[in-house]
Parts: structure tokens; C-alpha cells; sequence
């Protein structure tokens, strides 16, 4: 069982011990789920994610993949960040060769520079930009080349940190188009977490929705939305179920706002 199961988790960073920003989170994910963590700005999603892909310390409880508690970053794991996180001194294709080289370190450099053009093809790239700068690019293609170097090392577990938050709204529904379409047809299929505070963007990706709610944050809500629920483009502002879901994320997410207005 591949599955990521996290238990009492409590997080606090270390320069601000009293400050609980994550408190007793239990979740248990299972292999293939598309899980997207909703919530406001600054309730601890960002937190929560960095600490699944081993970046920080639990403060207590634990985070176990297959089992095993997780003690560092992982090449099991892959994240996508909203600022693309591409090495801007490094081509596109040397950004994706570099996490190549990472996970096979024999293999030879021609391969792997066949597997990375074949990567970038498949998130709609043309063979050229392997040699374009990150500075070349427009914030959808860079995103596109971040989400090619992930996939390229197939990690069966992708965290997405609001990955389409900084994009227009045609090149976002592009990319969430793309990104759904990587996940369905690789088998098994990846676990996904994937952090937006965007309700459309979750009730289009997500197989389940967590909602995080303000700080000291807990998981506040819960839904699946089975495959024969799962809206598309077009059904999301017309079937009557997911209408009413969206207005219940809504209410969720907006529940304590009042209480923590930021000055
Ligand atoms: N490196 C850090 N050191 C101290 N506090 C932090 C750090 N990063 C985030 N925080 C605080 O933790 C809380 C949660 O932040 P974050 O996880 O970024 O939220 P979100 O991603 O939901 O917007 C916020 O109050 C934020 O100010
Ligand atoms: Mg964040």
C-alpha cells in the first residue's frame, strides 16, 4: 500500500515555536487520488505541502509514505511551485536534465536528453525551447517546462503548490486541462497534492477536497467526487450537485474569515 498517511500532525515553525500553524491534521490518502488541500491565504497550505515533500520537520505526529516515515526530500516526490522554481542561469532542457541525471545517474546523457524533448512535447512545448532561457519564456510555457521536468522523473507522488495562481485565466484552463490529462493516462496513476484556493480550479481536478480552515489550521471539510460526478468545463456551472458543493467549499472556506481579517 503506497499510501501517505499522516497522523496528529502539528507544525510550528522553529522561529515562532508558540505560533501553531498546523494542529492535529489526520489524513490518509490513498494511491491515484487527486487531493486538493483548499483554503484562505495563510492558513498553513503551503506548510502542510512542504512538509509532505520532507522540506520541514513535523513538530509532532508523523507523515508515513508506504509505511515508512518520511526523514528528508525524495526523489518519490516532486514539487511544482507557483514561481515554476526553473534555475534561470540554466536552459529549459538543462533544468530537466539536471532532475534527470538526479534519478538516473548511469543512464546515458543521450537518452535521458530524448526522454526531456519527448516531455516537453507532451506538455504541448515545441522541441526548441530545450534551449531557451527561462527569461525567454511566458509564465505558461516556463510552468509548462516545471511540470515536464516533474513528470520526466515519474514520481508516483506530485505536490503542486498553486501552480497556475500567478497565469491568466485561458492559459490557466489550459494547463489545468494538460495537467488532468498527464494524470489520467499514466498508470498507476500519481497521488496528487495540489494547494489552490480557487474552488472552480478543485471541483474541476480534484477525486477529493480538503479544506483547511484558519490558524491554528485543521482540516475543516471533507468531500470525494466519484468519477461519474467529476464536472468538466462546461457541466461545472450547470449540474445542480456540483452548484451545490461549490456553494458549501464556499461556506467553509469563508466560515472564520471575519474572525482573522488581516489588518
Ligand atoms: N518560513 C516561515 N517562518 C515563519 N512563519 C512562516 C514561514 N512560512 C510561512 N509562515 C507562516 O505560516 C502561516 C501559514 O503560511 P503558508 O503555509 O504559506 O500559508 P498558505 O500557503 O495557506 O497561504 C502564515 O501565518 C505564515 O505567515
Ligand atoms: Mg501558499
Amino acid at each position: 500500500m503506497k499510501n501517505v498517511k499522516i497522523e496528529n500532525l502539528s507544525f510550528a515553525y522553529p522561529d515562532e515555536p508558540e505560533k501553531l500553524v498546523l494542529d492535529h491534521i489526520d489524513l490518509n490518502v490513498e494511491p491515484g487520488d487527486f487531493v486538493c488541500l483548499l483554503g484562505q491565504s495563510g492558513c498553513g497550505k503551503s506548510t502542510f505541502l512542504r512538509l509532505i515533500a520532507g522540506l520541514e520537520r513535523p513538530t509532532a505526529g508523523t507523515i508515513k509514505i508506504a509505511g515508512e516515515e518520511i526523514t528528508g526530500a525524495g526523489l518519490d516526490r516532486s514539487v511544482v511551485f507557483q514561481d515554476y522554481g526553473l534555475f534561470p542561469w540554466m536552459t529549459a532542457g538543462d533544468n530537466i536534465m539536471l532532475a534527470l541525471k538526479q534519478k538516473f545517474p548511469k543512464e546515458d546523457k543521450r537518452k535521458l536528453k530524448e526522454t526531456a524533448l519527448k516531455m516537453l512535447t507532451e506538455v504541448g512545448l515545441k522541441e526548441e525551447v530545450f534551449q531557451k532561457l527561462p527569461k525567454e519564456l511566458s509564465g505558461g510555457m516556463k510552468q509548462r517546462c516545471a511540470i515536464a521536468r516533474s513528470f520526466s522523473i515519474d514520481p508516483p507522488y506530485l505536490l503542486m503548490d498553486e501552480p497556475f495562481g500567478a497565469l491568466d485565466a485561458v492559459t490557466r484552463a489550459k494547463l489545468q486541462d494538460m495537467i488532468l490529462e498527464l494524470w489520467a493516462k499514466r498508470e498507476p496513476k500519481k497521488t496528487v497534492f495540489f494547494v489552490t484556493h480557487d474552488v472552480d480550479e478543485a471541483l474541476l481536478l480534484a477525486s477529493r477536497i480538503c479544506v483547511f480552515g484558519q490558524s491554528p489550521s485543521k482540516i475543516i471539510y471533507e468531500c470525494t467526487i466519484p468519477e461519474e460526478m467529476k464536472p468538466n468545463r462546461e457541466t461545472l456551472y450547470e449540474d445542480a450537485e456540483i452548484m451545490k458543493l461549490r456553494t458549501q467549499l464556499i461556506r467553509y472556506i469563508n466560515q472564520d474569515v471575519t474572525e482573522h481579517i488581516e489588518p
